[in-house]
């Protein structure tokens, strides 16, 4: 199969789809692999490591969607590259469909075959393509919330840790899957003041058997978020329902009783953000304020430390890339259940249903689909 990785063109986005390593792997295997020139080069990893590895270096983007059969990149597709998408192209990648109906009929016309890493399953339910991204951006959270807790950051002034005699912020984490616990992670060790939110229980006994009375747990009940949102001085959103838009857990009203200065990162902002207040940011301005609360919304977070996560995203990737280029779509999908469940768009319709109803839409099950 002749794989395409090109350069990512959303601002401050500089992972690649596949590093040197995984284009070793497939050409290894008699794929051909092209990469747009410079593609990696941001991060250190040179279009000569590319070349070494068996790449086909190209000039530019059109080329690579033109001559490529999958596409494989990082973020959804912009519209200049969905316009270069076709039919019998496969395109492996994040989507975040949900709140974006504009990408959603884009991808639909193209008659492209669009599996979105993010609702790709593993065995026991959980979300392994978006679990790395989950894990850097979990953690990131955290740091971001701390320096723009700095007044000259336009936060409160607080030091997360707090020192002896001064206490530490108050932190609250709406949700506990792997944002949310990752945030936890590094909010405990910084010394925050740190209370995490979820709906399912089975979730607060694993983090409450681990941290202890080190942590509180609650049950995602609206009355008690309001209390400990309106309170804190930092709240980190990381609810999801996948594959569907975010549920709006904090209301503009809580954010208007909120201190000014506090500091919230909605992280879920890629399915559309969990307080009502959030709308996307980029690293170039990642935040802005609303009645006094600063607002951290970027959607694409792990793009700031985008060396560790094309490695992170890529380990989790490279296995689904590999049997996609060794079976073929159809083959690949129809063995492979948990690979099936990433299949949003097919053949000009649309095989999300979580997508189909954030839309009201109609969608198809992919295997009906699913024919040679
Ligand atoms: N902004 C970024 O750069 C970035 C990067 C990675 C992930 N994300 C996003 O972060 C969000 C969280 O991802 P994740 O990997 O942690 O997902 P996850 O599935 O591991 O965890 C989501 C958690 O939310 C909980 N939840 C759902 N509804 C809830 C409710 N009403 N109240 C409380 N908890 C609720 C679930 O029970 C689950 O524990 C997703 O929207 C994901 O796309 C964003």
């Amino acid at each position: 199969m002749i794989v395409g990785v090109p350069q990512e063109v959303k601002n401050y986005e500089f992972r690649v789809g596949l590093t040197p390593g995984n284009v070793s792997g497939l050409c290894k295997q008699g794929h051909c692999v092209l990469v747009q020139r410079g593609a990696g080069e941001q991060i250190g990893l040179s279009d000569e490591s590319y070349r070494l590895a068996g790449a086909t270096l190209i000039d530019s983007a059109a080329e690579v969607f033109k001559k490529a059969e999958m596409i494989v990149k990082v973020k959804e597709p912009q519209p200049q590259e969905c316009a270069m998408l076709r039919e019998d192209q496969i395109l492996f990648t994040y989507l975040h469909l949900a709140p974006d109906p504009i990408q959603t009929k884009a991808l639909m016309d193209s008659g492209a075959t669009c599996i979105a890493y993010e609702t790709v399953t593993s065995f026991n339910g959980a979300l392994p393509l978006l679990a790395p991204m989950s894990e850097v951006a979990g953690r990131m959270s955290i740091q971001a919330a701390a320096c723009h807790l700095e007044k000259t950051h336009g936060g409160l002034g607080i030091l997360m840790a707090g020192v002896p005699g001064v206490a530490p912020a108050k932190v609250v984490i709406l949700g506990g899957g792997v944002v949310g616990r990752n945030a936890l992670q590094m909010a405990v060790g910084m010394g925050a003041d740190v209370c995490i939110f979820d709906r399912d229980i089975e979730r607060l006994r694993q983090i409450d058997a681990f941290y202890g009375n080190r942590v509180r747990t609650y049950y995602s009940d609206p009355l008690l978020i309001e209390q400990r949102v309106c309170e804190a001085d930092v709240v980190i959103g990381a609810v999801l329902l996948p594959g569907a838009a975010a549920p709006k857990l904090v209301t503009q009203e809580m954010i208007r009783k909120m201190q000014a200065g506090a500091v919230v990162v909605d992280v879920a902002i890629d399915q559309g953000g969990c307080f009502e207040t959030s709308k996307p940011t980029t690293h170039a301005a990642p935040t802005y304020l609303v009645d006094g609360v600063l607002h951290y919304c970027v959607a694409n977070m792990p793009g700031a430390v985008a060396r560790t996560s094309t490695f992170a995203l890529t380990n989790a990737t490279y296995p689904f890339v590999e049997a996609l280029a060794n079976r073929g779509v159809i083959e690949a999908l129809s063995i492979d259940h948990h690979l099936r469940n990433g299949l949003s768009v097919h053949r000009g319709n649309l095989t999300s249903k979580p997508v189909a109803q954030a839309q009201g839409l109609d969608f198809v099950m992919a295997q009906e689909l699913l024919v040679v």
